[in-house]
Parts: structure tokens; sequence; C-alpha cells
């Protein structure tokens, strides 16, 4: 982990004000404080200072939940992804250091998401603007922060809504072959199914790997809180799926599904997310830990020896190989600060870190 904590440490000292999206040639790029990757720098720093106990991580990561927390009081794009960015910044901090207003924040967030809830069709909207119907499988994510709710609050709303999307998950996103749609429109008056969306899939058939990914460790989380085995069955049934269509690498194509997949770009986001949720299952699961666990480590050796950024601490990022977005041709062979959080994640949980952000 050194040469991540002198990465890390070089990268808070040079990052400055910059909300770290991607990286190209080891530079990361900015984006708005509301856009739904706003949370993992700051994941990073609490991870690292929970890992080493030394106060510039626990100093950087302070201002992130505050910083965030703006964006509900003015002209924004906050939507569903509101876990992606208020567990690990407000939420953990609340963990880690008691901070009242940190909890507040992870409370007010909460209380947005399960805003967006939509009784009629059992889902968690998705996206703004005209979008009202439509659901995607990566809010599996964002349920964590309902779950934490509704132990904190002792307020059992939060884990109904919660329970509710994920039982969705199970009958319209879930197939039974164990691949994931990335999005399901419903309509937003009467909640029936319409279709299944390509999204950041090749199409409405497809198997984007990062959806899968949300789907392994979303499942996993939802077990975790619920103790309901069929989660935990899911969450399993997909990953099997993605396990048995890596590449030769041990790497996930961008698409399981995509014509010609060989010449596609790989991501290794998708592997670092999976690798995190194959963890969480392994601790789930007493019977077949270790083979989770060793899928875990298969994963995790592939991004090691394939995609790890070069040490140098002035090289940003800390994977190589991401796919952001390839439908719209954005952000492809880069460094994702998502890819780079759950890689830290699933290394920490590895080296003894107990906590959970998800
Ligand atoms: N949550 C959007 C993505 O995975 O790209």
């Amino acid at each position: 982990m050194q040469p991540i904590q002198d990465k890390m440490t070089q990268m808070q000292h040079n990052l400055g004000e910059c909300v770290p999206w991607y990286a190209c040639e080891g530079r990361y790029r900015g984006c708005r404080e509301d856009f739904w990757v706003s949370g993992f720098w700051p994941g990073m720093l609490w991870i690292m200072y929970d890992m080493t106990g030394k106060d510039l991580f626990r100093e950087a990561a302070w201002q992130w939940d505050e910083r965030l927390e703006r964006c509900f009081v003015r002209e924004s794009n906050m939507h569903h992804d509101v876990g992606f960015q208020f567990l690990p910044s407000a939420v953990i901090k609340y963990k880690l250091t008691g901070d009242k207003d940190a909890r507040r924040r992870g409370l007010f967030a909460a209380n947005f998401l399960a805003g967006r809830f939509n009784p009629a069709g059992s889902f968690i909207r998705a996206w703004n603007q005209e979008k009202t119907g439509w659901a995607i499988i990566d809010s599996a994510m964002n349920l964590s922060l309902l779950f934490w709710a509704a132990a904190e609050a002792e307020d059992p709303r939060f884990y109904h809504i919660a329970m509710s999307h994920a039982r969705t998950i199970l009958k319209h996103f879930i197939r039974p072959d164990g691949s994931v749609c990335h999005v399901a429109a419903f309509d937003p008056v009467n909640g029936e199914k319409q279709n299944a969306l390509g999204g950041q899939g090749y199409g409405p058939d497809s198997s984007w790997s990062r959806g899968q990914a949300w789907a392994i460790y979303g499942m996993a989380n939802v077990y975790r809180y619920s103790g309901e085995k069929c989660f935990l069955d899911a969450g399993k049934r997909v990953a099997h799926y993605f396990l048995a269509n890596l590449e030769e690498s041990n790497l996930p194509c961008w698409d399981f599904r995509v014509p010609d997949r060989q010449r596609e770009p790989l991501d290794s986001s998708a592997a670092a997310i999976a690798a995190c949720g194959l963890l969480e299952i392994a601790e789930s699961d007493e019977k077949d830990e270790e083979l989770y666990r060793k899928s875990a480590l298969k994963l995790l050796d592939a991004l090691k020896r394939e995609c790890a950024a070069p040490e140098d601490a002035e090289y940003q990022g800390l994977l190589l190989h991401g796919t952001g977005n390839r439908p719209a041709k954005e952000q492809v062979d880069v460094s994702l600060i998502y890819g780079d959080y759950f890689y830290l994640e699933a290394l920490a949980r590895l080296s003894g870190w107990k906590h959970r952000i998800f």
C-alpha cells in the first residue's frame, strides 16, 4: 500500500479544488460537484485515513461532505446517485469521527433519495429531465444509503423503499442467465414496465460489464442488510456470468455482448467493482467463501498485472484501461476515479480494513 499512499499524498497536493473524474496520461480531469463521481476521491481519502491514521488524509477529506451538500441549495443535477456521493463523504466521516453535521448530511441525502421512489412501479427514479419512468442497475449500490438511514434514524420507511427497489431489480433487471440490463423504462403513472434500454451498454439485450458489477456488489449488500437469501443468490448468479465472460487476461470487456468483442476496449473499473462484490459475497457465504475470495483475487491479480498505472507518485490514477461511456465514445481507455476507488477498497479489505462504505 505504500506506493498508493505516496501517490494519494501527491495527488492531494496537486489536485487543488479539482473534483477528479478521469485521467489521461496521469493527469486527472475535473467535473462539477453535482456529478455522480464526486464522492469517490473523498472516499479514498477516508479509507487511507482509516488505514494509516494519518491526519493529512483526514484533513483533506474533511470538507468534502459540506462541499457536496451545497449542491442541494443551488441549481444542480443531483439525482439517484447521492448514495455514491454521500456514503463515501458524509456517512463514512460520521462513522469514523462522530461528526454530527456529517450525520445530518447523510440523512438529508437519504431523504432526497427516498423522495425519488415511484410507488406505482416500485422503483427509484434514475436521472432527471424527462426520464420520469427510468430506473437503472447502478442504483443497486445507492440502496446502502437507505439501509444506513433506516438503522441510524430508526425509521423503517427507508428500509421498505430500499427493499421495494431491490425486488424490482430481481424482477426486471437480472435475467435468468445472470446477465443484467442497464436501464428499465416504466410508465411513471401506472408503473407498468415498458421496455429495456441499452444505456451505457451496447444495446437493450446486451450485458454492460460495469452494470453487471454494480449488480454483483449491490445484491450482496442487499443480502447483508436484509438477510434475504434470494439477493445473495442473485448476486452469485450475476457473478458466475461475469466470471465466465472474462477475456483470456481475466479482465472484462466493457460489454460482454458487443460484437467483435476481442477488438473492443476493456473496463478495468468493472473488474475492481466486481472484485469488491465478490469479497462481499465471500464474507456472506461460509460454504463457498474460498470460491468467491479466489475469484476476487483472480480479478485483482489481472488488474495489477495488466492495468496498474506507473507507480511514480506524480502519475495520477491507480488503474489504466477504464471505459466510462463507450456508446458515447467518452472516457475510453482512461483512469476512472471510481475504478481507483473500488481498487483501493478491495486492497484495503484484503489488508484487513473492516469499515464499510457501501
Ligand atoms: N453510474 C454510472 C456509471 O457506472 O457509469
